[in-house]
């Protein structure tokens, strides 16, 4: 399923990604020092045309995630696209792919400090459909491990090293026969998946936790509450969520690039609504799908073109 494209971006070239390699030394590998995001590029068989999603905002968060680190990251917006675009043509993808953007830390210095001369950008892409299978729905299980606090590490920066916590809780999920953990935060209110945003609903009403709770501001979840507001003409709240909330809610789902829209069957073995995908989840994620694929003309803004 996941076929790694033969060329790859690092040190301003396009190269095969067998040689886009960095040293063990670097405070990249011994540190985690890097920030990155994960981009999606869909295939759309009836244009025969792939469409970025977002390209911008995700532009724009890895420089609010370079000005929070101190990772140098100067190239400007059309300078970002032209190295994507360049990338995916010279790679002829022509399927759904996962596009992969690290700024990282390449200096071999011993001390772990941001702010180094020699920070670099690195992309790869894979192919990529379904990263949960969602046919079933997800079993999901609340983490016994907390989310990190923004004063620990940045939460709104995706920063590599940051991901050792997401990558606790997602094994201990595993390890218990869930499909994926759900953080609560250290006030003990829900915050995300290990790598996807959360929504709840309930009597119609759409809940997700605020941008303070120490979760990521996903561009998926931006998405959904402009899509839940301005189209489907729900109410939206942005506010902290109990744990036990979370097992009465009608639907639940989580949102990411990687994840798209994935409903949750149950929470700690307690099903949720009725035990099928929502009304409401599968409306908007069969909206989203058509969005994505550069189907719907008021959302083109956010679609970028490639062929
Ligand atoms: C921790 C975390 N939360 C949420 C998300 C979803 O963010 P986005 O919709 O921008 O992909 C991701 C995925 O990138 C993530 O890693």
């Amino acid at each position: 399923m996941k076929k790694e494209f033969k060329y790859a971006y690092i040190q301003k070239q396009i190269i095969p990604s067998a040689y886009a390699v960095i040293p063990i030394q670097s405070k990249a590998v011994q540190y985690g020092l890097g920030v990155f995001t994960g981009i999606r590029g869909n295939w759309n068989p009836k244009t025969k045309n792939l469409y970025i999603f977002r390209l911008e905002d995700h532009y724009k968060r890895l420089v609010d995630a370079s000005n929070i680190t101190g990772l140098k990251f100067d190239y400007s917006y059309p300078e970002f696209k032209k190295i994507i675009t360049n990338l995916i043509k010279k790679n002829r993808a022509k399927e759904d792919i996962y596009i992969r953007v690290t700024i990282y830390s390449a200096s071999t210095q011993l001390t772990p400090r941001f702010e180094n001369d020699d920070d670099d950008m690195a992309i790869y892409m894979i192919s990529l459909q379904d990263y949960f299978n969602t046919n079933e729905g997800l079993n999901v299980g609340i983490s016994s491990w907390r989310r990190i606090d923004d004063d620990m590490i940045s939460t709104k920066a995706k920063i590599t090293g940051g991901y050792s916590n997401s990558a606790l809780a997602k094994t201990e999920a595993l390890k218990n026969g869930y499909d994926e953990a759900i953080f609560l935060n250290r006030d003990g209110k829900v915050c995300e998946a290990t790598g996807a945003n959360i929504f709840g609903i309930k009597n119609g009403i759409i809940f997700t936790p605020p941008l303070s709770s120490n979760n990521l501001d996903g561009i998926t979840r931006r998405s959904m509450i402009e899509i839940f507001k301005k189209e489907m003409r729900l109410e939206v709240r942005e506010e902290e969520i109990d744990r036990s909330a979370l097992y009465t809610f009608d639907e639940l789902f989580l949102t990411g690039t990687a994840a798209k829209i994935a409903w949750i069957k149950a929470v700690d073995r307690r099903i949720i609504g009725n035990d099928k995908e929502g009304k409401i989840t599968q409306k908007i994620r069969l909206f989203f799908s058509e969005i994505t694929l550069g189907n719907i003309k008021k959302y083109q803004k956010w679609i970028t073109k490639i062929y």
